[in-house]
């Protein structure tokens, strides 16, 4: 046991010691459009990663962000309450849709 916690040290030591100064990771503001469900939206989509991830997507019918916003929450986990999920489908169908539903 005690030889496993010295090679992690290490191990991680050395990883670290390659970085010398700090590290600065860029901030990327995205233009998010304002409206009905967009605090929701922040409030649970936001914590994880940046609003690129959604804009990234392009515009796309209800069906397809409804099965990513499932996705979010099957897959990663997401604590969104079924009545957010609806309104930030609704967000995302109305600012970023393609008109479709399907
Ligand atoms: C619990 C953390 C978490 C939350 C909260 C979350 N996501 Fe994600 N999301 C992820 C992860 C992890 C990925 C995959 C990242 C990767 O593959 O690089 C991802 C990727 C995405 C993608 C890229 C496409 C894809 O299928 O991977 C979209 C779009 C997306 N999220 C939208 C949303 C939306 C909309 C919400 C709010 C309903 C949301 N996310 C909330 C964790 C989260």
């Amino acid at each position: 046991m005690k030889k496993l916690l010295l090679i992690t040290i290490l191990l991680t030591g050395s990883l670290f010691a390659q970085v010398k100064g700090n590290i600065e990771v860029p901030y990327i503001p995205y233009k998010v459009k304002m409206g009905k469900g967009f605090t929701t939206v922040q409030a649970n989509c936001l914590t994880c990663h940046s609003f690129g991830y959604v804009l990234n997507m392009g515009k796309q019918p209800k069906s397809f962000w409804k099965g990513k916003i499932h996705k979010m929450v099957a897959d990663f986990k997401a604590p969104i309450t079924k009545k957010d999920q609806a309104i930030i489908a609704n967000y995302l169908t109305e600012y970023y849709g393609n008109g479709k539903l399907k």
